[in-house]
């Protein structure tokens, strides 16, 4: 990627996951040890509430003259096609495969001018795998065909159990946590050919605080 790239999250919906999807790529950036800068022009400031999180914990997630910026905006149209986006290398739209929300995404990108459409790449957020979801992404899939412009990524699926801790902040990376390094390493748990449990004994459970939400994790003795 050239230095000075624009990533651009946006789309004509809200609660579709760009500001979760912001933060997940801001903190791949930094797992790659590139400095990333992030832009939070949603008046709600979900990006920026979670970086200010970060680096209260001792996290630094936003460096303002790093060479890749990421932008989070609002889900609204109109004020959605803002100075950012018309400056974007990428614009990212994030979206849910129902037929509802796509009417709105497809909407939108038949919108906005073919040099713009060039460079969305539509990411399918909280995949289910559904008929639903399928003939919906299929439905995508025709429009892009048909535009001839325009990329789709294979998605995410639904994981309510990672996405509220990660909104709420961490003092951690998201794609390095639990490599080597960052935990003490765990004996492979194969041998003699066949799986075998852990003595119960070996396990430690460890409570996990990040910001307002508590959960446990289970670390064994090496
Ligand atoms: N893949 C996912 N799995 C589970 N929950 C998700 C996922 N992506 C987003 N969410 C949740 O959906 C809600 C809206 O996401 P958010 O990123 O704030 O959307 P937006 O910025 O488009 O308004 C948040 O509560 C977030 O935790
Ligand atoms: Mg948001």
């Amino acid at each position: 990627m050239k230095d000075g790239a624009l990533i651009v999250f946006t789309g004509d919906k809200g609660g579709v996951g760009k500001s979760t999807l912001a933060v997940l790529l801001t903190e791949w950036f930094l797992s790659q040890g590139k400095h990333v800068r992030l832009v939070d022009a949603d008046p709600n400031q979900t990006s920026k509430t979670w970086s200010e999180k970060c680096e209260a914990l001792g996290y630094k997630v936003n460096v303002p003259e790093a060479p890749v910026t990421i932008v989070d905006t609002a889900g609204t149209s109109g004020s959605s096609l803002n100075q950012y986006i018309r400056r974007a290398d990428i614009i990212v739209v994030p979206f849910q495969p129902h037929v509802a929300d796509l009417e709105t995404v497809v909407g939108w990108f038949l919108s906005i001018n073919a040099e713009l459409q060039r460079r969305v790449v539509f990411v399918p957020n909280r995949l289910a795998n559904t008929k639903e979801q399928r003939d919906g992404l299929q439905e995508l899939r025709k429009v892009l065909q048909e535009e001839g412009r325009g990329r789709m990524a294979p998605g995410l699926s639904n994981r309510p159990a990672i996405y509220p801790p990660l909104l709420n902040g961490r003092k951690d990376n998201f794609f390095t946590r639990g490599r080597a390094g960052d935990r003490p390493h765990r004996p492979p748990l194969r041998r003699s050919g066949r799986w075998k449990k852990r003595p119960p004994e070996q396990a430690r459970i460890i409570p996990l605080q990040y910001g307002t939400i508590r959960f446990y994790t289970i670390r064994y003795k090496t």
